[in-house]
């Protein structure tokens, strides 16, 4: 077992004996702040006294008198109101490693729980092309399914494309009239934004261009497609597979799968009940003629997501299901989603990954879902994972040039030439083939990483050559820490660096060695964090430390030039800080290469 686990342990049962009575399962330990005060600190105690009006640091004090750690750790300090802090003994870890040399463990565990857990993510519009808009929502789902998947949660992702919807009626009279086979053929994402910008143009009433006769001939397409008119339906299939095409080539260049992608026009045939079921129940009511959703006024008006500020004054801002038309809202099919995805998967948790923008779509949704299904409180946890805009390097939204939205293939295209170019200039040797994969896994990982790495609520800025560096805080420099030690091996001709050294014979004394080892034992609690939080930017953190704390050691340790135990000791660290490195870029989902 991993030694943090170890400490909780025998600090829960310490707990117990202190407080028989306690629910101790949530006195856990973190990495300390600041490595001055120890390796591990729990703030447990603190709060357990609190809410038995205890004083804190007695209670710290009484815990430690029973704590039998004395193998792990040096002595337990009790610091400020009522902390502990924890120093993990040389020898303690030194076996933790041996332990993952051994293939024991790559210092985490499986999750002792493991949820079900439905992603909605990505989810980009039929006949629109992908954006960089879509690009963050598709990175950070793919990245949170691959490290809550490690931590053995069960993961069900779902692409929950809008191929439904009033923007059917415009393309459908763009398709008839203005549609161009050829333009079709060679680009169709960019000739059905052609027709659909042309035709919305006319149909929106408070723009100059506007054509009644349009807006209601839309108006009967989209009608006639939702009465199943052959012809109306067969196109609707095909611009479906068409962009869906177009998505799959970028989701292949990505490396994202999607278990399901039911879209919105799955849930068409449940809309209706969905409605009558708000309204029979009075959660739904009429007014001006459509369906919405009021406040019921259990919540403070601040916290209220049906309330909005006004001239001072708090009015209604109610949540629409159906329209005046009888035509159906986002809402009404994100609810009938909520419910047909309990019914088949049960998971215990949803999270929906999208730009800020939509905060209270989803605050609204997740209310109307709690009146609605007041079976599944306390079972079921809804989340909006939001992030903020990718911004171009003069701090606006990042549009092209000529301001149009930038195109996500195209962008990936750029990612690649770039990296091409500088693979070439340090490589110019290696044969075209080679540096073209490797300008691939580099630019794909570099802008990747550059969506994963900030906080994922604040605006970034985009810029190649900060993404691109071999040094700073990158996926370049990343993947290039991993291939480094690849070439130690090489150099070494070490096949398997742990093989053959017997138990306990692992030593650690240099300074740099147990900071690189204590920074080893933290990838778990790190991934934890990740999962708990849906923050991959904690990973890229992680990672990006511990390159460098395995460049001071590479630097002030020599490895290959080393004789016996030391040497193998050192072999080991290179060897679990790649598998680290591997690891961690995986559950990124960006991919590392042997050589560079
Ligand atoms: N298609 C929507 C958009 O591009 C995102 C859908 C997010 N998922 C959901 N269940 N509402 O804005």
């Amino acid at each position: 077992m991993l030694p943090h686990k170890l400490i909780e342990q025998s600090l829960q049962r310490a707990a117990s004996a202190v407080l028989p009575d306690a629910d101790v399962s949530a006195i856990l330990v973190r990495p300390c702040p600041d490595p001055k005060f120890g390796d591990y600190q729990t703030n447990a105690l603190m709060s357990l006294a609190k809410a038995r009006r205890m004083n804190p640091r007695q209670l710290a004090t009484d815990v430690l008198a029973r704590l039998e750690v004395a193998d792990l750790c040096e002595k337990v300090e009790i610091a400020g109101a009522g902390f502990l802090n924890f120093r993990l003994k040389d020898s303690a870890l030194a076996n933790a490693l041996q332990a993952a040399a051994r293939g024991e463990h790559l210092f985490f565990d499986p999750a002792a729980a493991a949820r079900t857990i439905v992603l909605d993510f990505s989810s980009p519009n039929v006949a629109k092309p992908m954006h960089v808009g879509h690009i963050r929502s598709t990175i950070l789902g793919d990245s949170l399914s691959r490290t809550l998947r490690l931590l053995g949660h069960r993961v069900i992702t779902d692409n929950h494309i809008g191929d439904w919807g009033t923007q059917f009626g415009m393309l459908l009279v763009g398709w008839k009239t203005l549609l161009e086979r050829a333009a079709l053929e060679r680009e169709p994402l960019s000739e059905m934004e052609r027709i659909y910008k042309a035709i919305s143009s006319q149909c929106d009433p408070d723009k100059p261009g506007y054509d009644a006769a349009r807006h209601e001939a839309a108006r009967r397409e989209l009608v006639k497609l939702q009465q199943g008119d052959a012809e109306n339906l067969a196109i609707w299939r095909e611009m479906i597979q068409l962009s869906q095409a177009q998505f799959d080539a970028i989701y292949g260049r990505l490396g994202v799968q999607f278990d399901h992608t039911y879209g919105e026009s799955f849930y068409h045939p449940r809309l209706g009940q969905t409605v009558d079921d708000l309204m029979s129940r009075g959660i739904a009511r009429e007014s001006e003629g459509a369906k919405c959703v009021f406040s019921d006024g259990t919540r403070p008006p601040k916290e209220d997501p049906f309330l909005i500020q006004r001239d001072g004054e708090w009015q209604p801002n109610p949540q629409l299901i159906q329209k005046r038309d009888g035509g159906f809202n986002y809402a009404t099919t994100d609810l009938a989603t909520i419910a047909y995805r309990l019914e088949i998967w049960h998971p215990q948790e949803i999270v929906y990954i999208t730009d800020g923008r939509q905060q209270l779509h989803f605050q609204q949704l997740f209310a109307v879902f709690q009146r609605w299904h007041l079976e599944m409180a306390g079972k079921l946890k809804l989340a909006h994972v939001w992030f903020g805009s990718i911004l171009g390097e003069d701090g606006r939204p990042l549009k092209t040039r000529s301001g149009e939205n930038v195109k996500l293939s195209e962008l990936l295209d750029e990612a690649e030439e770039r990296a091409f170019r500088l693979v070439s200039e340090k490589n110019s040797d290696l044969p075209e083939a080679e540096r073209r994969e490797i300008a691939r896994v580099v630019g794909i990982g570099a802008v990747k990483y550059a969506d994963l790495s900030p906080n994922r609520q604040s605006d970034y800025v985009f810029s190649w050559d900060k993404m691109l560096a071999l040094n700073g805080n990158t996926a370049p420099y990343l993947q290039y820490a991993y291939a480094r030690i690849q070439s130690i091996f090489r150099k070494g001709d070490i096949q398997s660096p742990a093989s053959g050294m017997p138990p306990g014979a692992l030593t650690l004394s240099a300074p740099e060695e147990l900071a690189l080892a204590k920074h080893l034992l933290n990838f778990g609690l790190t991934l934890e964090a990740v999962a708990d939080e849906y923050r991959p930017n904690f990973l890229c953190n992680y990672l990006y430390d511990l390159a460098g704390q395995f460049t001071r050691f590479y630097e002030n340790c020599p490895v290959l030039k080393s004789e016996g135990s030391t040497r193998d000791s050192r072999l080991v660290l290179c060897d679990l800080t790649a598998k680290v490195l591997k690891r961690g870029l995986g559950a990124l989902g960006i991919e590392i290469l042997e050589q560079m």
